[in-house]
């Protein structure tokens, strides 16, 4: 079986446990497996007096939202020195793209393709959360989305699992650090288990139905990178999988999660996913609710009131095995220990207040600039691509309901973050401009939920006078993105469309700068605005960020890790859609169009196949240029590829064609034809970002082998195929053009 962190296998630390173990009563055993949330109006006065008596009597195991070491320390107090044995509590928060220092949105930070910098933001998310108290965070979210109508885009890394695994790894190292007993690291948990963003018509909390194929090629990777990586804690998902709801899932919870998988941390529930076994229909009451929950291997329950009222009697009354419970209880008491708890059970509350001091902020600009995305950027009546800004643009209008909102930047699930520590675009172009003599005409024009067209008039005003205009526009972050945001229009809100179509009416070269959690139908905006950026919600340092990038102190570098549409109806929609029997050709397939006006194809007959912005798309200052693929070999034995070891490379020169340096993320596709199973036109199998002086050329490698070349099959096995024929595709977007071939043989 192996073993997914050793920490959590140390002999000393399990004998730790089981000594423990043996002294507690049932009651005690149970508190381990209860979990509150701290700040939320008590339940029922009969549930809950408070929670000082509670932890007192070693009723509760943890706590979430406590968002200060004062209070931490005033509760973890009660646990070590009046509870009866002592157990420290486990703090946990939603510490998702930051603590204090808010970087960008996760969707942003995938569109870097740089898993250094985003482990580099977890681990300074780490040390600012755990000198709160909060020693494990509800992060990383790696659920695969490919429907945009899902609110929870925003949380993840987008539609591909080998992006969404990098990014797994990369958050849970950050998190957790060299040693889960450094005070300064943070349990992650992986969430939200299983195939969540998944949900029927991308309907928040909607059922998940799909092959055990699909859940295994697409869905359970991220998964089991991050507990591969090290993970010691998963979070159950509130949706069923396959008619069974994933919190009482023995399928996932125990079949996958701890026989194949090897994981030996603890699941803790989503927040009060337990009680609500009873609306998904699968128990009658509260205690088979408990019953079915703790027997599929659901270790803590978060907010549900379920374990701490119904377990003792389940257990007693021999529904429930005790031995059942002591399992769940040593997981979490393995954390507890690995973690350093026992020894280091207080945040020291002396601590200064937070500053954003001047290397948080570097990390955050870095962060936002690398996940900016240059969707388009073309001239203008005549004038050269209107990006970066030229020095002779010397009136800018900065227009739309983005441009001077600090909160908006924060986007959801935006924890401690706060609004006063956002640099606005308004306030670093102001500063840039006023630096260089230039002037810069402030107008909001609109809300971003509104019909009301008072502040057009001022707005198509400043851009009549100005020389180019910046137009935001986009989502609410906290209202329309995340948790209970699920949208069926993907549209620009309110009335910022026509405030989009009046400012390009007035002739004015216009830069649209989208602030969005998720893709958005930008097809109008695509036809009529010279250039376009996808900024998502950048942190703390939007503006900074915006500005470097808009004037060219930095090269645009992201890449998109979500299909964008031309329509709704498209949705869902991503780059690894399987070829039909009838292909239609579409840009982004690999195979030679059929005879495109053939109507009995895949296909609409309204809009495209192919989306507006493809997976992996970002434009650049310069322009790279990729030799042809070239092959170690042409041929690969079955025998080769036992075990993870590379069995061939995939090579190309890149050279950087234009007059400015540049980072390319250069990208790895791979297609499988002649296989058991039908396998995607195109998926990613490789990245690397590559920094390129003007005229530069780089050699680069990408080593292939059993994990990049398998795929699963019918038996849901994960195998490789002699017989089967592989085209490798490397370029700077899933379009890449460069191809080669090599085959598998016996
Ligand atoms: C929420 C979310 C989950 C979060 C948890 C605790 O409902 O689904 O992602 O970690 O509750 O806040």
């Amino acid at each position: 079986m192996p073993v997914t962190n050793p920490q959590l296998a140390d002999k000393h630390l399990n004998a730790r446990v089981n000594a423990l173990l043996a002294k507690m009563t049932l009651e005690e055993k149970i508190g381990q497996l209860v979990q509150y949330s701290a700040g939320v109006p008590t339940g029922p006065a009969t549930d809950r007096q408070n929670y000082a008596t509670m932890i007192a009597a070693g009723e509760v195991g943890s706590l979430l939202n406590v968002g200060d070491a004062k209070t931490a320390n005033m509760y973890q107090k009660i646990a070590v020195e009046q509870s009866r044995l002592h157990i420290p509590l486990i703090y946990g928060l939603d510490v998702i793209h930051g603590d204090r220092t808010v970087f960008p949105v996760p969707l942003g930070l995938a569109a870097s393709f740089d898993p250094a910098m985003v482990k580099e933001t977890a681990r300074m998310a780490a040390t600012e959360a755990s000198a709160d108290g909060v020693r494990w965070t509800f992060s990383p979210m790696v659920d695969i989305a490919r429907d945009a109508r899902w609110g929870r885009v925003v949380e993840g890394a987008g539609e591909d699992p080998y992006l969404g695994s990098a990014m797994a790894r990369a958050y849970v190292h950050g998190y957790q650090g060299d040693r889960l007993s450094d005070p300064t690291s943070i349990a992650a948990c992986v969430k939200h288990f299983a195939a969540y963003g998944a949900v029927t018509a991308g309907r928040e909390y909607n059922a998940v139905d799909m092959s055990d194929v699909m859940l295994r090629q697409v869905y359970l990777p991220p998964y089991q990178a991050a507990i591969d990586a090290g993970a010691v804690t998963v979070m159950s998902s509130f949706n069923s999988l396959n008619g069974v709801p994933a919190t009482a899932d023995p399928y996932t919870l125990t079949q996958i999660l701890r026989n194949e998988w090897g994981f030996q941390g603890f699941v803790v529930s989503d927040y009060h996913a337990v009680y609500e076994l009873i609306d998904h229909g699968i128990a009658l009451d509260s205690a088979t609710a408990g019953q079915k929950a703790i027997s599929a291997g659901l270790d803590m329950d978060m907010e549900g009131n379920v374990y701490h009222m119904r377990l003792a009697a389940l257990v007693r009354d021999g529904q429930v095995p005790e031995a059942t419970i002591d399992e769940a209880v040593r997981r979490i008491l393995r954390v507890k220990f690995a973690l350093g708890l026992f020894e280091h059970p207080y945040a020291d509350d002396k601590a200064p207040a937070y500053v954003a001091t001047p290397e948080k902020r570097a990390l955050a600009r870095q962060a936002a600039e690398e996940s900016l995305v240059l969707l388009q950027n073309q001239a203008h009546l005549g004038q050269p691509k209107l990006l970066p800004i030229r020095p002779q643009v010397h009136t800018i209008a900065l227009l739309g309901p983005f441009g001077d909102a600090q909160g908006e930047m924060l986007g959801s699930w935006s924890g401690k973050g706060n609004p006063a520590d956002v640099v606005t675009l308004r306030t670093a172009l102001e500063a840039r401009m006023k630096a260089t003599g230039g002037k810069v005409l402030y107008a909001q024009g609109t809300e971003i939920l509104t019909q009301s067209e008072t502040g057009f008039a001022a707005a198509i005003d400043a851009a009549k006078q100005s020389d180019l205009v910046l137009l935001t526009l986009g989502e609410d972050g906290p209202t329309m993105t995340g948790e209970a945001a699920s949208r069926a229009h993907l549209g620009l809100p309110g009335n910022q469309e026509k405030l989009l179509e009046a400012v390009v009416a007035t002739g004015k070269p216009v830069v649209l700068i989208v602030f969005s959690g998720r893709p958005l139908v930008l097809d109008w905006a695509a036809q009529h605005v010279s250039a376009i950026v996808e900024a998502w919600f950048p942190g703390i340092e939007a503006g900074p960020a915006l500005t470097n990038i808009l004037f060219g102190d930095v090269n645009p570098s992201g890449k998109l890790p979500v299909s964008f549409p031309y329509a709704m109806g498209q949705e869902p929609l991503y780059l690894s859609q399987l070829p039909t029997g009838r292909p239609a050709g579409d840009a982004n397939l690999s195979h030679p169009p059929r005879n495109a006006a053939e109507k009995y194809l895949s296909r609409y007959i309204d809009v495209p196949n192919a989306p507006l912005f493809p997976f992996g798309h970002g434009l650049s200052y310069t322009e790279f240029n990729y030799a042809p693929v070239t092959l170690s070999a042409q041929q690969v034995s079955v025998a080769q590829l036992q075990g993870n070891a590379p069995a061939l490379e995939a090579s190309t020169d890149v050279r950087n064609a234009g007059a400015v340096a540049g980072t390319e993320v250069v990208q790895l596709y791979l297609r499988i034809r002649g296989a058991s199973m039908e396998e995607p036109v195109r998926q990613l199998e490789g990245f690397q970002r590559v920094t390129l002086a003007p005229g530069e050329t780089k050699h680069v490698t990408f080593s292939l082998g059993f994990p990049e070349m398998s795929f699963i099959n019918a038996q849901s096995q994960r195998v490789v195929e002699p017989g089967t024929e592989y085209t490798v595709y490397i370029g700077g977007s899933s379009q890449a053009t460069q191809s080669a071939q090599f085959n598998i043989v016996k």
